[in-house]
C-alpha cells in the first residue's frame, strides 16, 4: 500500500443522556462514509466520563461499532481515570488497573502498533504514565521492544495527552499539569523515542486544535470532536472548535487536513453540565 488515509476523532465524550454529543459523532461518522479511510482512530476520552458512569463506556464502544471503516482506540482519562502529577493536587478519579481492565474489556487494547504504507504506527495509554501501575512498565517495555522493529521507518505516534505545551522541559504547574504527559514519565518517553525517526505525535485530549513542529517533530492535537471548552473554563492555546483531523502518509511524507464535518457544531461544555 503506497498510501494510508488515517482520520483522527478524539474526545467523542459519548453518553446516551448527551443527545448534542451523539449528533455530532453521527456528523462524523457520515464524513467518515463519505470519505472511506483506511483506518479511523479515536485518541480517548472516547466516553463522556466513564469512572462516574460504567454505561458511557459500552455505549460509546456501540456507537464506534457502526463506523463504516475500520477503527482503533485509546483511551482518555474520562475513560479510565486520570495521571497522579507530581505538582498538581490529586486526580478526582485517579487511573487504576480495574478501570483499564474494563477499558480493555469493552474496547480489546490500550496500546497498539502496525504498519502501513512504508511507517511504524505506534499507540500508547498515556494515562498510565507516573502512575505507578504494573502496566506503566509493561508499556514501557513493550515500546522498547516496537521501537527495535522500526528498523529506519517514519515513526507516527499517537496518545491522548500531548507530552508538552511548546517545549519538553516546559516546567509543570499545578494548573496546567494534568494537561500534559507527566513527568518523569515524559522524559522517558522522549529518550526511548530519540532512538527512531519520529515525525509525528498526534494527541486529543484539550479540546483545542493545533499544529505546530518542534525540532522536527510535527505535534497535531486534535480537537474535540463533540465540544469546546468556554475561555471561562480553559485558557486559549490553539483553536476552539468541534472537528478532527484527516491524514495521508505515503512512504517518507505525510499531509495533514484540520476539518470538521459537514453540520458538526460547537457544543459548549457549559451546556452539558446543567
Ligand atoms: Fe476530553
Ligand atoms: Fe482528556
Amino acid at each position: 500500500m503506497s498510501e494510508f488515509r488515517l482520520t483522527q476523532i478524539s474526545d467523542t465524550h459519548l453518553a446516551r443522556r448527551h443527545k448534542s454529543l451523539i449528533d455530532n459523532f453521527e456528523k462524523i461518522s457520515a464524513h467518515i462514509d463519505a470519505t472511506r479511510p483506511d483506518l479511523v482512530v479515536n485518541s480517548g476520552d472516547i466516553a463522556f466520563d466513564a469512572p462516574t458512569n460504567a454505561d458511557d463506556l459500552a455505549f460509546a464502544h456501540t456507537l464506534h461499532q457502526t463506523l463504516p471503516v475500520p477503527w482503533r482506540a485509546l483511551p482518555g482519562n474520562h475513560d479510565i481515570g486520570d495521571n497522579p502529577t507530581a505538582v498538581g493536587p490529586a486526580p478526582a478519579q485517579a487511573v487504576s488497573e480495574p478501570a483499564r481492565h474494563a477499558f480493555l474489556a469493552a474496547f480489546g487494547e490500550d496500546r497498539w502498533s502496525f504498519e502501513a504504507a512504508g511507517w511504524r504506527f505506534l499507540g500508547l495509554n498515556s494515562l498510565v504514565m507516573n502512575s505507578g501501575l504494573a502496566s506503566e512498565a509493561e508499556q514501557f517495555d513493550w515500546l522498547g521492544q516496537q521501537l527495535a522493529l522500526t528498523t529506519g521507518r517514519p515513526v507516527a505516534l499517537f496518545l491522548h495527552k500531548p507530552l508538552f505545551l511548546n517545549e519538553p522541559g516546559d516546567p509543570e504547574v499545578p494548573e496546567t499539569a494534568i494537561r500534559y504527559v507527566p513527568q518523569p514519565a515524559r522524559q522517558r518517553l522522549i529518550e526511548m523515542l530519540a532512538a527512531v525517526d519520529l515525525r509525528l505525535i498526534a494527541s486529543g485530549h484539550v479540546h483545542q486544535r493545533r499544529d505546530f513542529t518542534y525540532r522536527s517533530v510535527r505535534h497535531i492535537w486534535a480537537p474535540s470532536a463533540g465540544f469546546v471548552i468556554s475561555d471561562a473554563r480553559q485558557e486559549r492555546i490553539g483553536i476552539k472548535e468541534a472537528g478532527l483531523v484527516e491524514y495521508r502518509f505515503r512512504p517518507d511524507s505525510f499531509e495533514v487536513r484540520h476539518l470538521r464535518a459537514p453540520g458538526q457544531t460547537d457544543v459548549d461544555l457549559d451546556t452539558l453540565l446543567k
